[in-house]
């Protein structure tokens, strides 16, 4: 078995976790969590006072349950559908947290509606994907010398993902024959074979992680004006309460236990195999090289 450094094992100094979309929903619910461990946070948000609101929230909760200030939080100012936010942001990070345990790949959005981004792509693929392959890929020398969790979250609906029915190029930059559900579950199972390429990459030195963390009662089904969505509004008391996923979400980010889980798919909190298409290492690698052309990265 391959030995691995572990930045998730107690030490004097709890090494600080990374978390995207930390404001609203599974990222602040996770961010929440991991301040009952005592480790240091890094909020990335795509707006800072959304991002200064969370931090406060967090910071008087640790403090009103504990009696004690929290570890450090930090706001980072990162919007992952802009390539030169994420290339800001990893600088940042980079200085403040030079051995992340973790870096949780959480923020994501579902667009009903086909919208490109400033620089052209779709926009939830240059969310959900583009700007965490980015944010991931510039972490890099500093993830696999803390042998870092990188913990992505996906959902189910990689399942309904089709990314081999048309050339990558088209389906990241929003093919005409676009719908919402249909892009939406085309990026999550980008997210299940990133984190597969991940492992064959790096997998000796980091511990990557893709989590789907059930249907969650949180603000994206509030996103679209949508009659479909005004639908499924109606549904939120049904579903989860983000905040138990956060609790899962934090101990797969940091708990010993998923060491030696590096490149699996996880169901909540179940290891189980994900659907994938036909040839999904090719596929993956396929994806890989043409993510790091959109994002302006040499392979
Ligand atoms: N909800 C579910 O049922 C469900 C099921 C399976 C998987 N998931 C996944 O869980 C993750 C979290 O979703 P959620 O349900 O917590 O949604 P949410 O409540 O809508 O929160 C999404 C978070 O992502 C952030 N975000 C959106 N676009 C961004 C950008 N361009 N750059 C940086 N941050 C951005 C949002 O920031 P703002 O507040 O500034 O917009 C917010 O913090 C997503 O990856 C989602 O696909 C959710």
């Amino acid at each position: 078995m391959t030995e691995r450094p572990s930045p998730t094992a107690d030490t004097e100094q709890a090494a600080g976790v990374v978390v995207t979309g930390a404001n609203a929903g599974l990222g602040l619910e996770t961010a929440r969590a991991l301040a009952g461990t005592r480790r240091p946070l890094l909020l990335l948000c795509r707006d800072r006072r959304r991002g200064e609101a969370a931090a406060h929230g967090i910071r008087d909760e640790a403090a009103a349950r504990t009696g004690m200030s929290s570890a450090p939080i930090h706001v980072v100012r990162c919007d992952l559908e802009d390539f030169a936010s994420v290339r800001e942001a990893a600088e940042e990070v980079r200085a403040l947290c030079p051995r992340p345990a973790a870096l949780v790949n959480n923020a994501g959005v579902y667009r009903a509606r086909l919208e490109r981004t400033a620089a052209g792509f779709e926009r939830t693929m240059a969310t959900n994907h583009l700007g965490h392959f980015l944010l991931t890929l510039l972490l890099e020398p500093d993830l696999r010398a803390a042998g870092s969790r990188i913990v992505q979250v996906t959902s189910k609906a990689h399942e309904n993902g089709r990314l081999g029915r048309r050339p990558l190029d088209e389906i990241l930059r929003g093919p005409a024959d676009y719908r919402g559900f249909g892009a939406y579950s085309d990026s999550k199972l980008a997210n299940v074979l990133f984190v597969r390429e991940l492992e064959r990459r790096w997998g000796a030195d980091v511990i990557p992680i893709a989590v789907h963390p059930g249907v969650l009662a949180s603000k994206i089904w509030d996103r679209n004006r949508t009659v479909a969505m005004w639908f499924v509004r109606r549904l939120t008391r049904f579903m989860r309460d983000p905040a138990d996923a956060g609790r899962e979400l934090a101990g797969i980010a940091t708990a010993p236990e998923w060491d030696e889980r590096g490149g699996a798919y996880v169901n909540l909190t179940e290891p189980v195999d994900p659907t994938l298409p036909e040839e999904p290492e090719r596929l993956a690698a396929e994806l890989w090289g043409r993510s790091a052309e959109a994002v302006g990265l040499a392979t």
